[in-house]
């Protein structure tokens, strides 16, 4: 197993008026190619900080970030957003913000597909238990539906990997079971998925679990 990507040292200071604010320091920890990684830890550890300096959204303070073994953190802001596009998938916590609101199912994978370079295949959607869901606009979709939805949609970018932040919280018992059933799935298909989440029933699924303290790998 090699890894898809990992944080050397890393960390994150951001200026606030009472002076910076460290929400990350000295961080070590690798995504393998396979499997779920979850990042678990109390509110304010810094996980959606990880996520976003690994998902290559924000660079960091200190240290650097790998993608497939090689320093990639030191690059410009557009060389990142290119590479993001074309390898990285990032969810967020709230089920709108990963999708095109005004667009329908069908037309959100499409758009995903084609924003990477990848070939639409809406067969997908049947993946995440959508079939027949195509034409829903995304506000017809309920939360869960659009969580899975959103996983559809990376599936579609063919990334290298797939950070979710939180992406259960918002749901309830049973939405929140399916959309980690369809995480599932993503492994299974061979995606390596990388989760931050406080939530039992996503450490549960974990192949490995990173706890993070006041920034801190614990
Ligand atoms: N943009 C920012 N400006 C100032 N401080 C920030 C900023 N983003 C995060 N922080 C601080 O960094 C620390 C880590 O925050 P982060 O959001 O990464 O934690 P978290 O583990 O994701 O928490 P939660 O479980 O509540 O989502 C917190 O103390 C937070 O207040
Ligand atoms: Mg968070």
């Amino acid at each position: 197993m090699a890894d898809v990507l990992a944080a050397q040292g890393v960390g994150v200071d951001y200026p606030t008026p009472a002076g910076a604010v460290t929400a990350i320091d000295g961080v070590t920890v690798a995504v393998p190619d396979q499997g779920i990684t979850v990042f678990a830890g109390p509110s304010g550890s810094g996980k959606s900080t990880l996520l976003r300096v690994l998902a290559l959204v924000e660079r960091p303070t200190r240290g650097v970030v790998e993608l497939s073994g090689e320093t990639v953190s030191t690059r410009s802001h557009r060389q990142l957003r290119a590479l993001r596009r074309q390898t990285i998938a990032l969810m967020f916590q709230s089920p709108l913000e990963n999708l095109l609101p005004e667009l329908t199912a069908a037309q959100n994978v499409i758009a995903a597909a084609q924003s990477a370079g990848q070939a639409p295949d809406l067969e997908l959607l049947g993946v995440v238990g959508l079939d027949g869901m195509g034409d829903y606009r995304v506000p017809a979709l309920s939360g869960g539906q659009q969580q899975r939805l959103a996983l559809c949609c990376a599936l579609a970018r063919d990334p290298k990997v797939v950070l979710a932040d939180e992406p259960t919280s918002q749901l309830d018992d049973t939405s929140a079971g399916l959309v980690l059933e369809s995480l599932k799935v993503l492994v299974d298909r061979g995606v390596p998925v990388a989760v931050a989440s406080h939530d039992d029933r996503v450490i549960e699924l974990a192949d490995r679990v990173v706890r993070m303290r006041s920034g801190r790998v614990a």
